[in-house]
């Protein structure tokens, strides 16, 4: 039985370039998204700011090296660093990447795209389960932006996406910019992507800028968001109703005013859908 979504409101990816302005002022955000793979220290400025801003906000937990689709066994000298460092925040949630990010040992540092075959449904099943079991919660998968697609799939990644949520009973983090990318990439309809996604499964959207080169889209989290994107999020928002909204940005990093700005734009226009 899935418990009803949280909705803790409109967030910002917590940086480090705004962690004084963050402690100086109060600034009107509802709640931060921290990159845990940050705070997997003993101590230091990083585990102090985050403290501090977690005495006032509401916080995410979102890292990039669970590599949940690889071959290679589940890390878990990182998966008890992820454990102490929920015991410590405790995050409203803590979510990933639904891709691989290396094999054999070695790190791409990329979020790399799986092949979306039943055997590999299978495979990251078992492994969120794994996951899920040793942390004792669930997790939400994000769906990654690609610019290839293996010719082994034999279903869309919506449907690959939901049979994972589904068969694992974990949830999604649905990131707006990365299906719109993905869908001018690949030639597919980013709504048939929304539509097959069920919306008690999606505790989280990710909303952020991209760069449009005509014939290729690519993610690059500097710029703000593109009308294209606020489109899309504006029939996200009527499909799946009140959901926790996050702003990344992670290049050319504006004044902290500036994102705050930008999420009030996210705001007025869920607001107005929900009128
Ligand atoms: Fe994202």
């Amino acid at each position: 039985m899935l418990r009803e979504r949280p909705f803790p409101g409109f967030g910002l990816g917590l940086r480090k370039e705004h962690y004084q302005a963050v402690v100086a002022g109060s600034p009107p955000v509802d709640w931060f998204e921290i990159l845990t793979e940050n705070y997997l220290v003993g101590g230091g400025k990083p585990l102090y700011f985050l403290e501090t801003i977690r005495a006032r906000y509401p916080m995410a937990m979102h890292g990039v090296s669970l590599s949940i689709g690889s071959a290679d066994p589940l890390d878990r000298t990182y998966l008890k660093q992820l454990k102490s460092l929920v015991e410590r925040i405790e995050p409203l949630w803590v979510s990933d990447h639904l891709c691989w990010t290396g094999v054999g040992g070695i790190n791409l540092h990329d979020l790399l795209p799986l092949p979306y075959t039943e055997p590999v449904l299978t495979h990251v099943v078992e492994r969120v389960l794994q996951v899920q079991e040793f942390l004792g919660r669930r997790i939400l998968l994000e769906n990654v932006s690609s610019y290839l697609q293996f010719p082994e799939s034999e279903m869309p990644e919506w449907e690959f996406l939901r049979q994972v949520a589904e068969r694992a009973d974990c949830l999604i983090l649905l990131d707006i910019n990365n299906v719109y990318v993905s869908a001018r990439n690949h030639g597919f309809d980013p709504w048939e992507y929304l539509e097959a996604i069920p919306p008690e499964r999606v505790w989280q959207f990710h909303l952020a800028g991209h760069t449009d080169l005509g014939d290729r889209v690519i993610d690059t989290h500097d710029h703000p968001v593109r009308d294209e994107v606020w489109q899309l999020f504006r029939q996200a928002a009527r499909r799946f109703g009140p959901t926790a909204t996050l702003l990344e940005r992670d290049d050319r990093i504006p004044p902290l005013e500036e994102l705050v700005q930008e999420l009030d734009r996210a705001r007025a226009l869920v607001r107005d859908c929900w009128r």
